[in-house]
């Protein structure tokens, strides 16, 4: 059984996009790959799952588990954990999560967790998306983009999770552009010399993206997923 959580240098670089093609590729494998999202803030999806990116998960992995297993907590506000709990005065459960997550690796091979926001997104005021990692005992994948600004980011996100002795399986460096910018086009050396991680493979940006298959082929031909399954 291999499990990973999925953090990100922030939000929006590519979390859910990168898990779902994770999760993906490992199911066309033929392994039995389970996702989670523990947590899952912003606006009610009309259809179906209450997260989008719950639904983006699902749809990937094939998994058709209960949303109240793989996303305990739904927080209908675009905020944090910690400001849309105090919004709507809906404190969050951590154990239900814990029960979840157990009973999601009982029943799966490989199960993908996606976090939220970055490592130091607050849940509550004394627990962070990093305590939740270290609760969970689980190696991360960190997402993390290749624009200026990226070698902040990716530093302190390792910097963090070598100081709370989080294992790092490796980065995945997302929209990677390798006609862009200097700043871009070294970020993949620049990033393995400040930090010693792994980098598990850049993704570059699909254009006109709108079927997660395509991030599914992508990831595929630049990743290799057999490392992180055996
Ligand atoms: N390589 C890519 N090529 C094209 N579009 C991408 C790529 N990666 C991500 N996107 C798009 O960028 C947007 C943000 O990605 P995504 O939702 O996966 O980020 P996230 O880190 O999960 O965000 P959040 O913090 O809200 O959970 C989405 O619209 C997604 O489709
Ligand atoms: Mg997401």
């Amino acid at each position: 059984m291999r499990a990973y959580f999925v953090t990100g240098t922030d939000t929006g670089v590519g979390k859910t996009t990168i898990t779902a093609g994770l999760a993906g590729c490992i199911r066309n494998l033929g392994i039995n790959v389970g996702i989670m999202k523990p947590i899952a803030t912003g606006l009610t999806e009309k259809k179906g799952y209450k997260s989008k990116d719950v639904a983006i998960l699902s749809e990937a992995s094939g998994t058709n588990d209960p949303e109240d297993l793989v996303n305990p907590i739904f927080l209908p506000a675009l905020a944090s954990p910690y400001d849309a709990s105090k919004l709507l005065n809906m404190p969050i459960d951590m154990p239900l999560i814990f029960t979840k997550f157990k009973k999601l690796l009982s029943t799966y091979d490989v199960v993908l967790v996606e976090g939220i926001g970055g490592i130091m997104t607050p849940i509550t005021k004394n627990f962070f998306v990093v305590d939740m990692i270290k609760a969970m005992a689980l190696e991360v994948i960190i997402v993390t983009r290749a624009s200026l600004g990226t070698l902040n980011h990716t530093v302190m996100t390792c910097k963090m999770c070598k100081d709370n002795d989080i294992k790092i399986k490796g980065l995945i460096i997302n929209n990677f552009d390798e006609k862009g910018t200097m700043a871009e086009k070294n970020a993949p050396t620049t990033i393995y010399e400040l930090t010693g991680i792994n980098i598990l493979g850049t993704i570059p940006f699909i254009k006109d993206f709108n079927d997660i298959n395509m991030m599914v082929k992508t990831i595929e031909r630049n990743i290799d997923i057999q490392s992180l399954i055996s």
